[in-house]
């Protein structure tokens, strides 16, 4: 008996002890994680109270229920203390927030993020639809797996024609797609103008940009490249308006004045066809003559773009009548004039995508 009484004395003296300390490090406890800390020196598994539980062994097992009891009301109070002094630690630290000097506002924000920008080809294709859309273009798209007859057959190449090739270009499986309809990625953004030829009607006037891919890669050629391609058709258009539209065109992009000469060339869908030169902006003199440089390889003139009369077949395969409607079309390079534009001497470096060079535009 009188060891029975003496371990529930030690008992309650040992809670006695550990009440007044935990209440006193709770409350100088500063901070959640140290509040948390002190509350496990209390109730965890190597805690305080696991050294008064193991005075239980000495206590008369018909007094154990009550001193066990008397234990769990303890622990009770150390969790309800630890959850009050948690709410003010909280509370003070709100007070502290909305006591202090307020955000100076007029700091400079946070830049290490950096900002990010479109693509040096992203931004020239921009540039050169911002143009046509001023001259009146529409503007169009289609879809870069495109059907050999949109990107061939109906562009009236005939059918061994070299670019259509297994050399020059990608064929691919499209599961699903009728038996017999090869498709391909598009090699160029002509398809475009069968797509919308065939869907609408004359009068028409549109531009398209997008990525182009071929089975080339070397300093200027890669696999994959982009291109602006623009059409119009309508009663009476002639050569003169494509002239103008290029003339136009190249007067935008590389100043005004800048000069344009029209070379003969063949394209099975344009007839009669011709490559675009613009004056070399790069090498012009205040008179308009041209010094010579290396980018135009000291001719005074840098290849603009491919352009001709839409051959009348080509209106009939998209079911417009040849006879009453004619219309013209081009089409140019987007990552050569960015090349130009930005100075840069190797078309790969576009599509690396390295951010040391991209964050250079
Ligand atoms: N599609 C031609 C090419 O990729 C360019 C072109 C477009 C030429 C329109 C004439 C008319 O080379």
């Amino acid at each position: 008996m009188a060891e029975t009484e003496s371990a529930l004395q030690a008992i309650e003296n040992g809670l006695a002890a550990l009440g007044t300390r935990f209440r006193d490090a709770f409350a100088k406890a500063e901070n959640e994680q140290a509040l948390r800390v002190e509350q496990a020196k209390v109730l965890g598994k190597k805690g305080e109270l696991t050294a008064v539980l193991g005075l239980l062994k000495g206590v008369l097992p018909a007094d154990r229920p009550a001193a066990g009891a008397r234990i769990n009301v303890f622990k009770e109070q150390v969790e309800q203390a630890f959850s009050q002094r948690l709410k003010e630690i909280h509370r003070q630290a709100r007070d502290a927030e909305l006591s202090a000097l307020p955000f100076d506002l007029s700091l400079p924000g946070r830049t290490e993020l950096g900002r990010g920008h479109l693509h040096p080809v992203a931004q020239t294709r921009d540039a050169l639809l911002a143009i046509f859309r001023d001259l009146g273009f529409a503007v169009g798209a289609g879809p870069e797996v495109e059907l050999e007859a949109n990107n061939f057959t109906k562009l009236a190449f005939p059918p061994d024609h070299p670019a259509t090739d297994m050399q020059d270009s990608f064929w691919v499986d499209v599961a699903g797609a009728q038996p017999g309809a090869r498709t391909l990625l598009r090699t160029h953004t002509s398809a475009v103008q069968i797509r919308e030829m065939s869907s609408h009607r004359p009068p028409m006037a549109v531009v398209s940009a997008g990525s182009v891919f071929r089975r080339d890669d070397d300093l200027t050629h890669s696999p994959m490249f982009h291109q602006i391609e623009g059409f119009m058709v309508d009663e009476g258009v002639s050569f003169a308006h494509l002239k103008a539209v290029v003339g136009a065109f190249a007067e935008r992009l590389y100043g005004p004045g800048t000069p344009v000469r029209f070379r003969p060339s063949y394209f099975p869908f344009v007839e009669p066809g011709a490559e675009v030169d613009a004056g070399c902006a790069f090498c012009v003199r205040p008179d308009g003559s041209h010094a010579g440089c290396r980018v135009c390889k000291q001719s005074g003139w840098l290849e603009l773009l491919g352009c001709g009369m839409i051959h009348p077949d080509v209106l009939r395969h998209c079911g417009i009548d040849s006879e009453k409607y004619t219309g013209f079309a081009f089409g140019l390079g987007i990552d050569r004039v960015a090349m130009l534009r930005y100075g840069i001497p190797n078309i790969r470096l576009l599509f690396e995508n390295d951010p040391r060079f991209l964050s250079q535009f």
